[in-house]
């Protein structure tokens, strides 16, 4: 049980202020019934609240899947350039979302965001083994010895790569898929160039078993389903 101003401050882009300002108009009800004041108790896995006839979600967290596009940091704010919060739609807003580690402003695809700590907790916890899945477009073709320096782990300076996958496309070796267990910056691109490739064009396109919806077009943001959810042990 909670307060009706703080379920609603919570759940909605009301602020308690604002709450007050609508039971002084009767635009809530609790259940069908005129909501007379802002402390009323309401439960919130039971109860149904309406701010102006329209029914409320109540959820505290919110965990959402973006299709990064290019020329965005993986940031809540920066002065210069633009950052992946500035895509998050105006009704999720004041669920103020910051995402779940990071792609390079160049990198494409699945990035997660989320107002949940403890889910970026977990997701981000070497603990949990996480592989991130990536297609990848080379200025050189791979080759088959490269497989082998991909999965033999590689040593960088601040850390030691476990070992990683590449794939190769066969119709065009310049087009690879990469899985890594980490996540350290530049991951892909620096063990590329350790066999001799650059990087022209970077996607990921999973994290563990959660595939980036392809339907997502870039730029757009939708919240994970409870299965998707389900995948990383979440609900
Ligand atoms: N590896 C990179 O080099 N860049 C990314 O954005 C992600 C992984």
């Amino acid at each position: 049980m909670m307060r009706l101003d703080k379920y609603l401050s919570e759940a909605t882009a009301y602020s308690r202020k604002d709450v007050r300002g609508l039971v002084k108009r009767n635009a809530i009800t609790v259940n069908g019934n005129i909501a007379k004041n802002v402390d009323v108790k309401v439960d919130e896995n039971k109860d149904c609240v309406c701010v102006n006839g329209e029914s409320v979600l109540y959820r505290k967290f919110i965990y959402l899947m973006l299709n990064k596009p290019q020329g965005y940091l993986s940031a809540t704010e920066d002065k210069h350039d633009p950052v992946v919060v500035d895509l998050v739609p105006e009704e999720l807003k004041h669920f103020a979302p910051f995402p779940v580690g990071r792609l390079d402003k160049d990198t494409e695809g699945l990035l997660l965001l989320t107002n949940d700590g403890q889910f970026d907790h977990e997701l981000m916890s070497p603990r949990k083994n996480l592989y991130k899945r990536y297609y990848a477009e080379l200025d050189l073709p791979a080759m088959e010895e490269d497989i082998a320096a991909f999965s033999a782990g590689m040593e960088f300076k601040e850390f030691t790569a476990k070992p990683a996958r590449l794939e190769i496309d066969p119709g065009d070796p310049r087009k690879v898929y990469i899985e890594i267990a980490e996540g350290k910056f530049h991951q892909v691109k620096r063990m590329c160039e350790r066999v001799g490739k650059n990087v022209l064009f970077l996607k990921r396109v999973a994290i563990g078993e959660l595939k980036l919806d392809e339907t997502l077009e870039c730029g757009r943001i939708r919240e994970l389903t409870a299965d998707e959810l389900a995948i990383f042990g979440w609900k």
